[in-house]
């Protein structure tokens, strides 16, 4: 069966830096506390007028014109967030509107920070059966909207950043492209990172009560969050290559969700490889959930740290729980 290639990445992420030096103005925290727990020195956050799709077209626009495909050649939409800029409907529809695509199909996948894996497999199938011959894959989050800067919301407030990354997916005419994707999820562990509030669980669906108990601000169970983590990485990294017999060696690049320093180190020591092979970003722009990945992609191509025939892993871990990995050969 013929593979899906990616023939486009961009990213785009907001002007605005804000270091941990601005975040200890807003609450008890410091700039040693943040690194020493994350990794993270600094993030991009939008501004008033800047919403999810917006970073989408721009990481979009990038991609297409890497790949050198105009708007209106797209077939397909698929858009990874989980901070879409209305409860609905989702943001595929304002990428295909704002962009000036044709009417065709678009949705929003809502998978956390697995959410451009999930994505890259269900694109890819659509490339393979050859229903779609042209496909784009956007990830993009404004966090920083939803997030309360406060001590008492501090764990969470320091780790996220905003921004976007796409990629256009299309039919590979040799042995290069997307080799295997693998998907797992555990919903025991719904409440270990989540933002339950609004929702069809509620009664009303949104209310001042909601507000009051501060169900619509995430939640994270950060030891939970670890521990699970490090396991995951490793076994669905394990599990790309055995699919593919490949070993480590074979591998130019891991590319994991951004989610925190410490656990790409955990993980780079426990699969048994520097950190020179697995790519990291986060220190600039802090975790970018669904789009870390494709941002994390598009700058490792750009700074040149893989190529033509290289093999990469992409390896993601996120709400739900949920986690994944894709085998790619550039
Ligand atoms: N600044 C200063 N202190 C803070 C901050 C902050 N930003 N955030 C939390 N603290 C405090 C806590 O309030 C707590 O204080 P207390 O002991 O007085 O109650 C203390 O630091 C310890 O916090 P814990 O989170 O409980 O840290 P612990 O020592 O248990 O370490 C661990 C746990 C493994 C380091 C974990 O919390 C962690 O880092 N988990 C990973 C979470 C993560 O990175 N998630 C990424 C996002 S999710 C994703 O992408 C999949």
């Amino acid at each position: 069966m013929i593979r899906s290639k990616i023939r486009g990445i961009g990213h785009a992420v907001p002007d605005r830096v804000v270091t941990n030096a601005d975040l200890e103005k807003l609450m008890e925290t410091t700039d040693e506390w943040i690194v020493e727990r994350s990794g993270i020195k600094e993030r991009h956050h939008v501004d008033s007028d800047t919403s999810t799709s917006d970073l989408g077209v721009e990481a979009a626009r990038n991609a297409l014109e890497m790949a050198k495909v105009k708007p209106e050649d797209v077939e397909l939409i698929i858009f990874c967030t989980i901070s879409s800029d209305y409860f609905f409907p989702g943001s595929a529809v304002q990428i295909q509107e704002k962009m000036g695509m044709k009417n065709i199909g678009a949705f929003d996948l809502r998978a956390a920070c697995s959410g451009f894996v999930y994505g890259l497999s269900v694109a890819d199938q659509f490339v393979r059966t050859g229903a779609h011959k042209t496909v784009l894959l956007i990830g993009a989050e404004v966090q920083s909207v939803a997030l309360n800067f406060d001590t008492e919301h501090r764990d969470m407030a320091v780790l996220f950043g905003d921004g976007a990354g796409a990629a256009v997916l299309q039919p590979s005419d040799d042995e290069s492209g997307v080799l295997s994707t693998h998907l797992h999820s555990d919903g025991k562990h719904l409440q270990d990172l989540w933002l339950p509030a609004p929702g069809s669980k509620y009664r009303p669906f949104m209310s001042k009560k909601l507000i009051d108990d501060g169900l619509h601000t995430p939640f994270m169970n950060g030891r939970e969050v670890f521990r699970n983590a490090v396991t995951r990485f490793p076994e669905v990294i394990q599990e790309a290559l055995d699919h593919n017999s490949l070993s480590l060696e074979d591998v130019t690049l891991i590319i994991p969700h951004q989610a925190n320093l410490r656990i790409s180190q955990a993980v780079a020591k426990r699969i048994g490889v520097g950190m020179d092979k697995v790519y990291s970003n986060i220190q600039k722009l802090g975790n970018t959930t669904a789009a870390s990945i494709p941002i994390a992609m598009s700058e490792a191509f750009s700074e040149g740290r893989f190529g033509s025939g290289d093999n990469i892993i992409l390896a993601a871990f996120g709400a739900g729980f949920t986690w994944g990995s894709a085998a790619i050969r550039w």
